[in-house]
């Protein structure tokens, strides 16, 4: 490839053990035909020096805000604008912080603020700072302003403790950063129009990646009928899909909510598909994954249901009856392996080992994320708060507890980033 065709990538160091990381991560996409440069905080050049990353590289380090060397002597400012993408890796809990608060204290803050290139961020450091609420905080306010975040992976952290913390492995966010390009090369060899057109129309499909699409989601419990007048159901009361469905339709989204029955009143403009069993909620719900980009099942779907429905009411007789259950689809699991490319989103709503519970429904019904949330104890079904974590294959992220509307909206910022890196779309 030519010099002038190669996309320019700009790696930002941080202080953090796993900056080892990142000189694999330079040579790989130098391999890849990336052109790279480096620039390294104070801290960054304690754990790796910047000798290895210009050789990595094959270009100068920039470690200092004032370099005498830059043209015009702004390297902040050429730096940033010769990023087609910028990627902190590792991203310390200090650089979110700075980064979310608009300080400009050193060269990488300080160009991230000039720049206009993409910003994505590969967060490392100890479990327990990242479970701080301050860098939960930043953590989202960087993702409500477009930032993307990649990870951290869970797992031994060099500091021998476990969780989530870990910065991805260089041949994940190598994978990232090609994706990232082939969505854009997607983009613009799809658009016909003139070139200034095909520019803002790839910031669209990068800033907001939910616009125009379709997304499908299931809410509320099911009800299971023993007679005609009685059934089996669950406390849900569908507050959250409901809520999820207003998100996605204020980012630009078609919405169809196929909604178990609830005591809620129909978002506007937003499709709504009544149904009652869990049998139905399945039909319906294949039916129209068919035409969906997203998939988001938030409903409490009846795992069983009576073997037999009596067709008249069952009358008080014997001292003891024997109701039989027997299972119902499982409509998450059908969905996603009838439709591999749709991207995917489950909920998991527990009483107990809730981590471990979600991490295992999303490896076994093959998702692109789960949301946990746990319930019972006043908490999750029918109250107007709730808490979550939010896991994929990759990376965890928890959300406090606040008014289920708002903790949608963090949702679906955080489903439209990780969609917007699904692979259906390179
Ligand atoms: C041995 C050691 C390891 C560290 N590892 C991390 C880390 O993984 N993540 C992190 O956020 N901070 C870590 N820190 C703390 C940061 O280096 C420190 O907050 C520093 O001010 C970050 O500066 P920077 O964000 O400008 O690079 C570590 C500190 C030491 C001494």
């Amino acid at each position: 490839m030519s010099e002038a065709n190669k996309k320019r990538i700009l790696i930002a160091i941080s202080g953090g053990i796993a900056a080892y990381k990142t000189a694999e991560l330079v040579r790989k996409l130098k391999k890849d035909d990336f052109e790279v440069r480096v620039c390294m905080s104070r801290a960054a050049c304690e754990f790796i020096t910047p000798l290895t990353m210009q050789a990595l590289s094959g270009n100068p380090v920039h470690t200092d805000l004032l370099d005498p060397t830059a043209e015009a002597g702004m390297g902040h400012i050429e730096l940033a604008r010769w990023a087609d993408m910028i990627m902190i890796a590792p991203a310390s809990a200090n650089i979110m912080a700075k980064l979310a608060h608009g300080i400009a204290d050193d060269l990488t803050t300080t160009l991230c603020l000039a720049s206009e290139a993409p910003l994505h961020l590969a967060p490392a450091m100890n479990r327990i700072m990242w479970q701080n609420p301050a860098t939960r905080a930043n953590a989202e306010l960087l993702a409500e302003r477009g930032i993307t975040l990649h990870g951290p992976a869970s797992g031994e952290q060099a500091c021998g403790e476990s969780g989530a913390g870990r910065m991805l492995e260089a041949a994940e966010l190598a994978d990232i950063i090609r994706r990232q390009f082939a969505t854009n090369n997607r983009n613009n060899n799809n658009d016909d129009d003139d070139d200034d057109e095909n520019d803002s129309d790839d910031d669209k499909v990068l800033s907001n990646p939910l616009e125009n699409k379709q997304v499908l989601i299931t809410a509320g419990p099911t009800r299971e009928a023993i007679d005609p007048v009685r059934f089996i159901s669950n406390r849900s009361s569908g507050k959250m899909g409901y809520a999820l469905a207003e998100a996605a339709r204020d980012l630009g989204a078609h919405v169809t909510l196929i909604s178990g029955p609830v005591a809620l009143e129909a978002p506007q403009g937003v499709t709504v598909l009544a149904v009652e069993s869990a049998q139905e909620m399945h039909q319906k719900a294949l039916q129209q994954a068919q035409s969906a980009d997203i998939f988001i099942a938030t409903a409490a779907v009846s795992d069983y249901a009576p073997k037999q429905q009596a067709t008249q009411k069952i009358k008080k007789q014997a001292q003891e009856i024997t109701l039989e259950l027997t299972q119902n689809p499982d409509i998450l699991s059908d969905v996603s392996r009838q439709y591999p490319s749709l991207f995917t989103v489950g909920f998991a709503a527990e009483t107990e080992k809730l981590i471990k519970h979600a991490e295992d429904k999303l490896k076994r019904k093959k998702l692109d994320m789960i949301v946990a949330n746990p319930v019972g104890d006043n908490q999750g079904f029918d109250q107007d708060t709730n808490q979550v974590e939010i896991i994929w294959d990759q990376g965890q992220l928890s959300l406090p507890e606040q008014a289920k509307s708002a903790l949608a909206k963090e949702i679906m910022q955080i489903v439209s980033q990780r969609f917007a890196n699904h692979p259906i779309l390179v």
